[in-house]
């Protein structure tokens, strides 16, 4: 009976200086099964894939891999004994081809040293074919977007005939259909006898291609249910330790006074002619597909990269914004889609992130009085729960979606009347996305005018009274939250086309 087990972990602990990450927490695997690992942010489920990839040693506690008990000394040690990882930021070097990325290091050579290109691409091509990807073995892994370089991960960690894949968000980054791709590798995987740990915040997701979940909780064990025994709400109970009421809290509110309006702006292959309206006390919703340039219109908007033309006025005046510093003098805030690239400072503490955008704006008063930036990262530290051991912690050591946190506190903080959120909830777990909901209630309703990318469609619908839909650079339509519906909002993110 106990080899239908890879793996079994038991008693795990991890410290770090001030947090136990895990607290005796018990995990097992079967033999080709998707395990997948649920938990608010900071719950400890990097910390525990991270102990399996050799990436961090676990404090106490014993693994047992294949039947025997194993130490894992380092990242190296764990691939050889079959564990590989896979993670948002990738291992691949982009002027490389495909092949090359795949086996680096191990690259079949002929007689005289030369690494054998016939037979490397060959290679190559049976373990790509394999998973159904299309891709040709000689294509620069630089050319790849985000979801093709995730799968030439997973080619490498097959190739390495990896037993355990361990995936920490994989679809985060990715869209509708190129999740369904990596959904499909994943089955795929499973018929070979591949066992995989599938860590996600998205409930839908878990239950859609998990066979069991196991839920941690502030570093505990809580349970594992079995897919056909589990629904969101129990999974969800498990997690927070509650049941969560009224999900989505917004009100509806009689709108203010136009505080942003954007008039025909252009930039050329991204965008074209967009024009739209914000209001004081409402939250404009924009849906579309990855690609849409969505994101690309308010980083113009915000300064970082301006448009070609159009014109931008605020509360009825003219204005040029030809930097975020502009933006944020005319108190714009912009939460960023990559948070770890434009929205924080890795290397610094929480509250200089948090506090840093709003700095020009204290300044402007001369000085910093250093009890006031301590009792602005309290305030929105402790309103968005940013879980660390103190708010002099380095954000590199949050957890991910702390970080996110951290992004959202900095710019509240800057007190604006205008703010672009995009993406705002990704990677946040549910108890927090619930309470950041509740925030941007408040927000509308202290007279804030609010721009809500997201590429959840159920959070744009309950969470927007306007809804605009993009598509490759236009806007092809716009809703009322009254109008809006999944069906109506998707048909036109993809065609555009009524049918009567
Ligand atoms: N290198 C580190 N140094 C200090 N503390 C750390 C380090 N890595 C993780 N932690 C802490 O350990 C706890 C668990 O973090 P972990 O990254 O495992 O959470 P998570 O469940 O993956 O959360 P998320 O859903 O936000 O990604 C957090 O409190 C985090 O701040
Ligand atoms: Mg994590």
């Amino acid at each position: 009976m106990d080899n239908e087990y890879i793996l079994k972990m038991a008693g795990i602990s991890k410290a770090f200086p001030g947090v136990k990450a895990l607290n005796k927490v018990d995990f097992n695997l079967k033999k080709g099964e998707v395990h997948a690992v649920v938990g608010e942010n900071g719950a400890g489920k990097s910390t525990l894939s991270k102990i399996l990839t050799g990436a961090y040693k676990k404090d106490e506690g014993s693994i047992i891999l294949d039947g025997k008990e194993v130490e894992l000394l380092d990242p190296k040690h764990s691939l050889n004994l079959g564990i590989s990882g896979i993670y948002q930021e990738f291992n691949l070097i982009p002027n490389l081809s495909i092949a090359e990325n795949i086996f680096l290091g191990r690259e079949p050579r002929t007689r005289s040293v030369f690494v054998n290109f016939p037979e490397l691409y060959q290679n190559a091509e049976y373990f790509l074919k394999k998973i159904g990807i299309k891709k040709k073995p000689q294509t620069l892994v630089g050319k790849l977007n985000v979801a093709e370089q995730q799968m030439v991960e997973i080619v490498k960690s097959l190739s390495l005939s990896s037993k355990i894949l361990i995936m920490d968000e994989p679809t985060s980054a990715l869209t509708e259909s190129e999740k369904n791709t990596l959904f499909e590798i994943i089955r795929n995987l499973k018929k070979r006898g591949v066992s995989i740990i599938f860590i996600s915040h998205i409930i839908d997701e878990v239950l859609e291609i998990a066979d069991r979940v196991t839920v941690l909780r502030d570093g505990g064990y809580i349970g594992t249910l079995n897919i056909s025994e589990a629904t969101p709400d129990k999974i969800v109970k498990m997690m927070v330790g509650r049941e969560l009421k009224n999900f989505y809290p917004k009100e509806k509110l009689k709108r203010g006074e136009i505080v942003l309006e954007v008039k025909h702006l252009t930039k050329r292959d991204k965008y074209e002619d967009i024009s739209f309206q914000l209001y004081s006390g409402e939250v404009l919703g924009f849906a579309g597909l990855v690609g849409s340039s969505r994101s690309e219109v308010m980083r113009g908007i915000f300064g970082i990269e301006p448009p070609d033309s159009g014109e931008i006025y605020i509360r009825g005046k003219r204005v040029e914004i030809s930097s975020p510093s502009e933006a944020i003098r005319l108190k714009m805030g912009f939460v960023p889609e990559d948070r770890r690239g434009e929205g924080l400072i890795l290397t610094r503490s929480v509250k200089d992130n948090i506090t840093i955008a709003y700095l020009p704006w204290i300044n402007s008063y001369g000085f910093v009085k250093q009890k006031d930036e301590e009792k602005i990262t309290a305030n929105y530290g402790d309103d968005l729960k940013i879980r660390a051991t103190s708010y002099r912690q380095m954000v590199r050591d949050l957890s991910g979606g702390n970080q996110q946190k951290v992004v959202l506190a900095k710019w509240l903080a800057t007190k604006p009347k205008i703010l672009i959120l995009d993406d705002p909830t990704r990677g946040i777990d549910v108890g927090t996305k619930s309470e950041i909901y509740s925030l941007i209630n408040n927000l509308i309703k202290e007279g804030i005018g609010i721009i809500l990318i997201s590429s959840e469609l159920s959070e744009i619908i309950n969470i927007s009274d306007r809804i605009i839909v993009m598509r490759e650079g236009i806007t092809a339509a716009e809703f009322s939250k009254e109008e809006a519906n999944q069906e109506l909002i998707m048909h036109y993110c993809f065609s555009g086309e009524m049918e009567v």
